[in-house]
């Protein structure tokens, strides 16, 4: 059978955002309307998730954070926690070698702690072998709350005896998982929730929101296109007055 062929998309006229940052949301909804299990639709969301990857390559994106796992999802039933964390562990294993040639360089927001100690390991090798890498960061958001990340800062803050007179916004971020990175331009929420969902609570305060329909394993490249496209159609003023006044 012939590869089906890529559409041609052109951004040459547009802004491509340099961050990016997704709350991959509705892989339940996808495969309940299948009629399949739930972790059906979490692999479906995995495979997307390498599309999705191609493309931000492909339209030049510098930075993609992707919530893969929240704070609050060890809440839901083990099978799925299990389920999602045998995903994630074999994402590592088949995808690592070509994400390392891709020249995308890993990131991990959250907490290894209470991981299990496998995945840990194959999440820290991973971040080391590409941590050189320079085409595309990818941040992946597991064991990740926004919550649970302004507490760690405040946490290491302390503990390094910082005065509250020399607290800066900027000496703060330094203290996030983000540290060192711009903040979103742009955040995608698939599966038409309207919510942030303890995601970059801090970094995402002036980015732009973009809510779609599409369930995680359906947005892809085209879509991906059509949110950068409307990302040119907003004017950000970060709380000035338009810029024609
Ligand atoms: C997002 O899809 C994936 C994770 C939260 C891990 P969901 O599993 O939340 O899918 P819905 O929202 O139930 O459809
Ligand atoms: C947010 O989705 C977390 C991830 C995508 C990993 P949820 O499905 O967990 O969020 P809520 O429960 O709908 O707010
Ligand atoms: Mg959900």
């Amino acid at each position: 059978m012939a590869l089906r062929q890529k559409k041609p998309l052109d951004l040459s006229a547009y802004r491509v955002p340099t961050h990016i940052a997704i709350i991959m949301d509705g892989n339940g909804r996808w495969a309940k309307q299948r009629g399949l299990p739930r972790v059906a639709g979490h692999r479906a969301g995995a495979e997307n998730l390498r599309r999705i990857i191609n493309a931000c390559v492909e339209f030049g994106v510098k930075i993609l954070t992707i919530y893969a796992f929240s704070t609050e999802n060890w809440g839901r039933p083990e099978s799925e926690v299990r389920g999602l964390m045998k995903i994630f562990a074999r994402v590592l294993d088949q995808e690592l070698d070509d994400l390392h040639a891709q020249g995308v360089c890993l990131h991990h927001l959250g907490d290894l702690t209470g991981v299990n100690p496998d995945l840990q390991g194959k999440v820290l090798r991973a971040l080391e072998l590409t941590k050189d890498n320079d085409t595309l960061i990818l941040n992946v958001a597991f064991n990740y709350g926004g919550r649970a990340e302004i507490i760690h800062a405040v946490q290491q803050m302390l503990a390094d005896g910082i005065s509250p007179d020399d607290l800066t916004e900027d000496l703060f971020s330094s203290y996030l998982f983000t540290k060192g990175l711009p903040d979103p331009d742009l955040v995608i929420r698939t599966s038409g929730e309207l919510r942030i969902s303890n995601f970059l609570i801090w970094q995402a305060a002036y980015s732009e929101y973009y809510p779609t329909p599409a369930f995680w394993p359906d947005f892809g490249r085209e879509e991906l296109y059509e949110a950068i496209v409307v990302y040119n159609q907003r004017e950000r003023r970060f709380g000035l007055v338009p810029e024609e006044s």
